[in-house]
């Protein structure tokens, strides 16, 4: 069995990604590249609350294979700069969008203070364990004035019987309260399970990519381990034991 669950879904997988939406075409780029993002009327509520519009300075930390970052980038024009860990899916996310994307640590981003107008984090903050340290960095990165959208998965439940390896689920309450800590006003708050689910074309394009990578990784450690903890996220997902928590934020003027 592989060891590393999470080098498994976000890196490797990452690439066999992009090699599936090369042999079915680029319209399937954006559905596969939206990893546990939610769906995209959930993304355009979250960019409207943080007033994306063209020409915005948009990091978005734990980029993934650059889904959500493109999405925004094609309908309002938005320049994204992506930081994520994995060198699979920083490469991905070149290949499928040219996107200008850096391998790095969104508890240690590699940027200035203030340097973008937004920074956003969607579906990383559960996959980490020291979340206050991702929160002032976003915060950091974007200065007074700014502004900070998450995408967090949180536990309904006080335990949860079959946790994906990798991932440290909070409370609404208490992520409420971490970002209070750190200094964000929570300028508005809803779950995915609020907006429209994604049009039937979205989820077929996306099952589309994943069947190929099926085809041609199926039998392998790494693709058995990253079906393994998708689903078992899914199962979390589908019982209401996690549910996916929008956050539009602010950091207050001096
Ligand atoms: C569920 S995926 C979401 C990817 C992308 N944001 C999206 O919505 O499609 C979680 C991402 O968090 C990234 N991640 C894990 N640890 C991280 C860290 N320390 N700093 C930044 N990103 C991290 C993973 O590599 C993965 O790409």
């Amino acid at each position: 069995m592989s060891e590393e669950p999470m080098v498994d879904e976000f890196d490797t997988v990452a690439m066999w990604t992009a090699d599936a939406v090369d042999e079915l075409g680029q319209d399937h780029a954006l559905p596969a590249a939206c990893r546990g993002s939610g769906s995209p009327a959930a993304l355009r509520w979250l960019a409207d609350r943080l007033e994306l519009v063209a020409g915005t300075r948009l990091l978005d930390s734990g980029a993934g294979v650059g889904g959500p970052a493109q999405m925004v980038r094609e309908e309002r024009g938005v320049e994204p700069m992506l930081v994520e860990p994995m060198k699979g899916a920083c490469l991905a996310a070149a290949r499928l969008f040219d996107h200008r994307v850096v391998v790095g640590d969104g508890a240690a981003l590699p940027v200035e203070d203030g340097e973008y107008d937004v920074a956003w984090s969607v579906g990383v903050l559960c996959t980490v364990e020291d979340k206050a340290a991702h929160v002032a960095e976003l915060k950091r990165s974007v200065g007074p004035g700014g502004r900070v959208g998450l995408l967090v998965f949180v536990r309904t439940v006080a335990d949860l019987p079959d946790e994906p390896e990798g991932n440290h689920f909070v409370s609404a309450d208490e992520l409420d309260e971490l970002l209070r800590a750190a200094g964000l006003e929570i300028l508005a708050a809803s779950y995915l399970d609020d907006h429209p689910a994604a049009p039937s074309e979205w989820d077929d394009a996306a099952s589309a990519v994943d069947a190929v990578v099926e085809r041609d990784h199926g039998d392998t450690d790494a693709f058995k381990s990253a079906a393994r903890n998708q689903e078992r996220m899914g199962d979390l997902i589908k019982d209401g034991q996690v549910a996916g928590r929008l956050l539009a934020c602010q950091v207050p003027q001096i």
